[in-house]
């Protein structure tokens, strides 16, 4: 058997891929042919600093259910759904109820919704699902509690929309970043003694690039390569979570 990877005439969604992670697999997937849609909290794309003009552009406030309905709403057909929005909401507002369900709906419900609102699309193609887990859906976080329990819950849910999504022939997957650099972990990145614990634990001993997160994403989008893979989680980290 011959393997391509080829996504030309495949729509794309990328939620939150106005900036890192997202961006870089947005990316992947435009320069592999597809045609490309993404999300960011801006109301429009040149309030970027990046150039998203080769991607159509939709706002989606993901804490908000009206927004991400109205994203369902203006999206076309859809083959892959990316879920890669995402945020840590941070202490002292995370640590608060009001806090932990606005990560809790950015996280997670709204991972659920779109899954739901696209899945007539999605099964008319068949097309699949990817959603970004964490090393915090199998780590606690004592200053996100909802940063981890939504990344936990990611794990659940896509081994749940793998089962009952199965018979439309829709595969449902995800990866589970480790530390990456992005704007997300900026903080972090600067503060010399957490980056330097993170080093210490990653056998592989540096930091991840959001570029670095798109071939497996490619990989579990292909039908040619992944095809029998559906319900699973896989770990891109350096090894953080093997050690
Ligand atoms: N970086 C890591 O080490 C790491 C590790 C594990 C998992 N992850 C996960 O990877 C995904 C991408 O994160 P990243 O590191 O690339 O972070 P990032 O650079 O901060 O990008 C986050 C993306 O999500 C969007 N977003 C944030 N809050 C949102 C909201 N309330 N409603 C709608 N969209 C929102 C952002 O939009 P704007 O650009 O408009 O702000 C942006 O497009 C997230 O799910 C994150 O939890 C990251």
């Amino acid at each position: 058997m011959v393997y391509s990877i080829d996504y030309s005439e495949q729509n794309i969604l990328v939620t939150g891929g106005s900036n890192g992670i997202g961006l870089a697999i947005a990316q992947a997937f435009l320069n592999a042919g597809a045609s490309v849609s993404v999300t960011g909290t801006k109301e429009t794309a040149d309030q970027y600093p990046c150039n998203l003009s080769a991607f159509h552009y939709h706002q989606a406030i993901m804490e908000d259910t009206a927004s991400v309905d109205a994203l369902i709403a203006a999206v076309g057909p859809v083959d892959v759904l990316v879920n890669n929005a995402g945020t840590f909401v941070d202490p002292p507002e995370g640590l608060l109820p009001e806090g932990f369900d606005r990560n809790m709906f950015i996280n997670l419900n709204s991972v659920y919704r779109l899954s739901l609102g696209l899945h007539p699309r999605l099964a008319k193609r068949p097309g699949c699902i990817i959603n970004i887990a964490s090393m915090y859906s199998y780590f606690g976080s004592g200053s996100g509690p909802a940063y981890s329990a939504s990344k936990t819950g990611i794990v659940g849910l896509t081994k749940s929309l793998a089962v009952a999504y199965a018979r439309d022939g829709i595969r449902v997957n995800a990866i589970a970043p480790g530390w990456v650099r992005t704007n997300l972990t900026a903080g972090t990145q600067a503060n010399e003694a957490s980056s330097g614990s993170i080093l210490k634990r990653t056998p592989l001993a540096r930091w991840g690039e959001p570029e670095e997160m798109a071939g497996t994403i490619l990989f579990l989008a292909s039908s040619d390569l992944a095809g029998f893979v559906t319900g699973v989680t896989i770990p891109v980290d350096g090894g953080y979570s093997a050690m």
